[in-house]
């Protein structure tokens, strides 16, 4: 077996078995394969893709290519939870401690944003004292005690998907639906959780823009997850609008803690109480998503969910100041404000402008290593299918720069269109694929 044979077999269109998957990782990890071979390879996948068992596979080899993390020590299912990520997107940070407190525990390890969209652990850095980067022992404990920790993933985690990803990204073979699948799900099995919650985002402010490739992602994921042992279910959620009303990190923080209070916009707060109920299915705390539901609305309005906010951010290190007193997270310099310019009902919110808008402005980065500006963001104060009358808020912008001001504004009023007629208004979710076929439909 070489590697040549292997890239001309799956550019005929053959499937591939274990062995030779396995082959193939282990050589190019190890360098001894190069980057034009490894490159033929991708290209050969996006033009012929790859077959359930072998996509398993590719995932399966992919996972082991680094440091497995074990959370057999902690009692219960641990219920995992991955968004492919979209402008505004802080549902972790409230789901988190909403499903530790009905009794999920919650081992998760998170990215830092990179592009349009931002990362748990980015927002997490806005609180005072909050420790990010914690040890596998330090990770374990504050699980077993608490029910709840978020860890900055390490850098061992899944090796073999950052050289693979590094080169998708310049060998334009980023979208093809194995490749996208078998990374999120090698890194979400290498971090040990036994179940899996996918919130698949479509849409303009999304990676992925159609229904149809959204349903496709997360039924490929769904089934892959099923191969490997890990319980997998996935939502398909809208991203043609922001979700909430701030993107940014300190700003989603704030919102994050206003929703904890049961003051949070009406659209994240449901779709945490959605994703979040699953996750108490899959956990098997629950049986129907209804009964869930009603459970996580309790633990949410009697204020268990914000305690347990507060125990896990002072659990890593952190002064929890801000949760009392959201006045506390980083603020900028300068906040210029957008109001309507005609009246009508919002016929559109581009996310994509939004959350550019949002790094224009200094929330998030372009290239791996930029620096952030915590505090810096855009609150957008309309939804879609709203009525405006003319001089009414839309935007608020925070930056510490008028430079950057000037820029995210020209992007924020290309990004709203008010009409005179009423729109149809996106939903919030458009499918639910369960862990099993049983239960399909059953949203
Ligand atoms: N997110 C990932 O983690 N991997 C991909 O390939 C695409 C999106």
């Amino acid at each position: 077996m070489n590697a040549y044979q292997l890239i001309l077999k799956k550019r005929n269109g053959d499937q591939l078995n274990k062995r030779e998957i396995t082959y193939l990782l282990d050589q190019y990890i190890s360098g001894r394969m190069p980057d034009y071979q490894m490159s033929a390879f991708l290209m050969a996948v996006f033009f012929q893709g790859m077959k359930e068992k072998e996509t398993a596979d590719f995932t399966l080899a992919m996972a082991h290519s680094g440091e497995m993390i074990d959370l057999s020590t902690i009692p219960g299912i641990k219920v995992d939870k991955h968004s492919t990520g979209g402008v505004g997107d802080k549902t972790t940070l409230v789901l988190a401690p909403l499903v530790a407190a009905a009794g999920i525990p919650v081992a998760k390890m998170s990215g830092r944003g990179l592009g349009h969209t931002g990362g748990t652990v980015d927002k997490l850095s806005s609180l005072e004292g909050f420790k990010i980067y914690l040890s596998r022992e330090e990770f374990i404990q504050r699980v077993r005690k608490n029910n709840l920790c978020i860890t900055g993933q390490t850098e061992n985690l899944v090796p073999a998907d950052k050289k693979l990803y590094a080169l998708r990204d310049v060998t334009a073979t980023v979208d093809s639906i194995p490749l996208i699948a078998s990374s999120i799900i090698s890194k979400k099995y290498a971090s040990g959780a036994d179940a899996l919650l996918l919130d698949v985002k479509a849409g303009g402010g999304a990676f992925i823009k159609t229904l149809p490739e959204a349903r496709e992602l997360a039924e490929c994921m769904v089934k892959i997850g099923r191969q490997l042992g890990l319980k997998t279910a996935a939502f398909i959620t809208d991203m043609n609008q922001p979700l909430g009303r701030a993107v940014g990190n300190a700003l989603e923080v704030k919102e994050s803690i206003l929703t904890l209070r049961g003051e949070g916009p009406a659209d994240l707060t449901e779709l945490c109480l959605k994703l979040g109920a699953s996750m108490l299915v899959l956990g098997e705390k629950m049986d129907s998503l209804e009964q869930a539901e009603e459970t996580l609305k309790e633990v949410l309005y009697s204020g268990r969910a914000l305690n347990k906010f507060v125990s896990f951010v002072k659990d890593q290190g952190g002064t929890a100041r801000e949760i009392e007193d959201v006045e506390l997270l980083p603020l900028t310099k300068l906040i210029e404000e957008v109001k309507t310019e005609t009246r009508g009902f919002i016929q559109e919110i581009d996310a994509l402008k939004v959350g550019l808008a949002a790094m224009a402005l200094g929330a998030g980065r372009e290239k791996k290593e930029d620096e952030i500006d915590l505090a810096a963001g855009v609150e957008v104060f309309k939804k879609i299918g709203d009525t405006v009358e003319k001089g009414e808020l839309l935007f608020s912008l925070h930056s510490s720069s008028g430079e950057k001001i000037s820029t995210a504004l020209q992007l924020l009023k290309e990004a709203v269109v008010i009409s005179p007629e009423k729109p149809s208004t996106p939903p919030l979710i458009h499918e639910f694929i369960p862990s099993s076929e049983r239960n399909r439909g059953c949203l």
